[in-house]
């Protein structure tokens, strides 16, 4: 019996994360999964009620989980970096979930903003560091208010974090190719005999000393795996070719921040934040799921957001556990209900959130 911490959080997170436990529950129900859920009330509602951010309480409680599976933090009544820092980037930092690991797949029958492509064109990961970098919270503001002020923000890597990261994208792109079409190759690349391809994303014509790290582990680690190709691209080039060759990328590898900044990207070129699923993963600890797209407040209680992310996340959160073919066919009643969806988008879609994860749980059963 696997336990899952909920966290529905704020906004439409507890809406979206209901669909998705509503799939769960009827996988529990027929045997495929064994589950129990266990509410947890962390979000920034409690927090305006009794100050609470994460208690040593929900620590506690979370230790005796296997996994997390959360919606969304953020409040419209709380100063913008109170619950970022102190919930959701405390969760990943409490577990250690170095890894915060992005699908980027543009499904059948989702209209993408590029012209053009198709769900071949459209298919890696990204392997976005998810401890260390920006987001270590280094920094200072002296003199602050004054005309000298100076505001610094440290962008900090140590040899091991980098080393475990780049190292789980390479062991990434080696799984993604045991039954599965070779990805950003080209003819050639194939018949020399490469399985994958994972890119460093970096910036290592500005930030010289983080990337120089970067770059000679990555370079280091690609020599333990001889059939996985290689490539480096500058962050602002990546987000080039996200849009007008998606389909060079397999697994690509970057720093926290690079990372946040192009899996939303990312998520707009496979038809938007109603789609996109992350996981935080800590290999031996306790990993956290989520949908990427946020609290979405003015959406509240209307019934309109796609929980699709949601029950994607679920199936990353599966997949972890071990339920390999359970979570195989929850993504593929997945891809049934969006092919039969008119569109992707909030309010346009011609469907309610509940609707979406009672046709879901509907294929799902229907295909066992
Ligand atoms: C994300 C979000 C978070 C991040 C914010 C809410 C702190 O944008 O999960 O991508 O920057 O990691
Ligand atoms: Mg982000």
């Amino acid at each position: 019996m696997h336990k899952i911490a909920v966290i529905g959080g704020d906004g439409t997170g507890p809406e979206v994360i209901a669909e998705g436990i509503k799939v769960l529950s009827a996988m529990n129900t027929v045997g495929d999964i064994a589950c129990t859920f266990i509410p947890m009330p962390i979000n920034g509602e409690r927090y305006l009620k009794t100050g609470e951010l994460l208690t040593d309480a929900d620590v506690a409680a979370i230790n005796g989980c296997d996994a997390i599976y959360l919606g969304a933090i953020g409040h419209p009544d709380v100063t913008p970096g109170i619950l970022e820092r102190e919930i959701l980037l405390r969760l990943r930092f409490q577990w250690d979930q170095y890894i915060n690991y992005r699908p980027v797949r543009l499904y059948p029958n989702v209209v993408s903003p590029i012209r053009g492509v198709t769900p071949d064109d459209i298919d890696y990961v990204v392997i976005r560091e998810n401890t260390g970098g920006l987001y270590t919270g280094v920094g200072s503001i002296e003199n602050k208010g004054t005309a000298v002020e100076v505001a610094t923000q440290s962008m900090i890597y140590t040899h091991d974090q980098v080393a475990r990261c780049v190292r789980f994208a390479f062991e990434t792109a080696q799984k993604r190719h045991v039954d599965s079409p070779w990805r950003g190759l080209s003819d050639a690349d194939r018949a020399a005999g490469y399985r994958g391809c994972v890119t460093l994303c970096g910036k290592t014509n500005v930030l010289t000393y983080v990337f120089d790290l970067w770059e000679r582990l990555f370079y280091a680690i690609a020599a333990e795996y001889p059939t996985i190709k290689t490539g480096y691209t500058h962050v602002d080039a990546v987000c080039v070719h996200m849009i007008e060759r998606p389909q060079v990328f397999d697994v690509i590898v970057t720093s926290n921040m690079f990372g946040d900044i192009i899996t939303d990207l990312a998520a707009v070129t496979q038809g938007g934040m109603g789609v996109a699923a992350g996981a935080n993963i800590n290999p031996q600890g306790v990993s956290m799921f989520e949908p990427i797209g946020g609290t979405a407040p003015n959406f509240t209680g209307q019934n309109c957001i796609n929980p699709m992310a949601a029950i994607g996340a679920a199936h990353l959160m599966l997949d972890h556990l071990g339920y390999h073919d359970a979570a195989r066919r929850l993504e593929a009643a997945k891809v049934q209900v969006i092919q039969q969806m008119t569109s992707m988008i909030a309010g346009k879609m011609g469907y309610s959130t509940t609707a979406i994860g009672d046709r879901v749980r509907d294929a799902y059963l229907a295909m066992r």
